[in-house]
């Protein structure tokens, strides 16, 4: 079982020729709405890998319509408690080439409470996972708890923030992070990747794939990405994560969940949006990846 602390967001997509510079207005040339959030990311995406997941999140009262969305998505969503705060959404700027430059309102999602949290961990049971990234508050106390009752802690480092990232890494089983990422964390700690102390490290690189770093088998592997053209990477990083955390709660090994979390990841560059689009295990069992 999955419980992920995580954010919940109104994506606004941009469709753009270039991402805005410094001073410049831009028309978009399209405009939509829908479902993100790295957090509702992650849980749609290990939902629709097959994974039992509990949301623990917070959207305002604009934001009931999320809490609906995530249930057909097939996430538990009892621990969503409904806040006096406006819902946090996302301005996504998407360029020609798939890239994008995102501003965020953390709203809700920044008012998560230990009373909320723990009411949640409470029902968990050891063995269980907890997974978390950067978008909300709570994640120290939320670490904490879990360990002490027993589960795993998987953690996102995304948006990056070293000094989120330090107080809680004693307590990570699996971190995922990109290479931009990487480099900042062991720009702070001073440490390789390999020296620090979590047992498993996954650097996802973008278009070429990933690295696992084991520090129990002291190894680091490369493991490349399946080629696809892409239109959109918002997204890809919190479906490839949300994919691994699934498999790796199914029991199944690193590299077997490297490698679904990467077809995941692949699928959905070549989609518009995120939440709404995430690919389900049928489709990416259908998609022929050798071209
Ligand atoms: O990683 C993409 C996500 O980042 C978007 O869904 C947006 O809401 C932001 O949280």
């Amino acid at each position: 079982m999955i419980w992920n602390l995580g954010s919940i967001n109104a994506d606004n997509f941009y469709q753009l020729p270039h991402l805005p510079a410094p001073g410049e207005t831009l028309a978009a040339i399209e405009f939509d709405q829908g479902l993100g959030g790295k957090g509702a990311n992650m849980s749609v995406a290990a939902a629709r890998a097959g994974a039992r997941v509990i949301h623990i999140g917070a959207v305002g009262s604009d934001g009931t319509w999320a809490l609906e969305r995530l249930l057909e998505y097939g996430v538990d969503t009892p621990h969503i408690t409904v806040v006096d705060v406006p819902t946090g959404h996302a301005n996504i700027c998407v360029d020609a080439n798939g890239e994008n430059s995102i501003v965020l309102f953390g709203g809700a999602n920044q008012v998560l409470s230990e009373q909320m949290i723990g009411a949640a961990l409470t029902e968990a049971s050891p063995g269980d996972i907890l997974l978390m990234q950067n978008e909300t508050s709570g994640q120290v106390y939320a670490a904490e708890t879990a360990k002490t009752l027993g589960l795993h802690v998987t953690y996102a480092a995304a948006p990056f923030d070293a000094r989120a990232i330090s107080a809680i890494l004693d307590q990570i089983d699996v971190l995922v992070l990109n290479a931009v990422e990487a480099d900042q964390l062991r720009a702070d700690t001073g440490h390789a990747l390999s020296d620090l102390p979590v047992r498993d490290i996954v650097v996802t690189l973008g278009a070429e794939g990933c690295k696992w770093v084991s520090n129990t088998a002291k190894s680091e592997i490369f493991y490349p990405a399946y080629p696809v053209d892409p239109v959109d990477t918002t997204g890809a990083g919190d479906t490839f994560t949300g994919y691994l955390v699934a498999a790796l709660d199914r029991g199944m090994n690193m590299a077997d969940a490297i490698d679904l979390a990467s077809k995941a990841g692949a699928l959905m560059v070549t989609r518009h949006g995120t939440a709404d689009v995430i690919p389900d295990l049928k489709e990416i069992e259908d998609h022929d990846f050798s071209t």
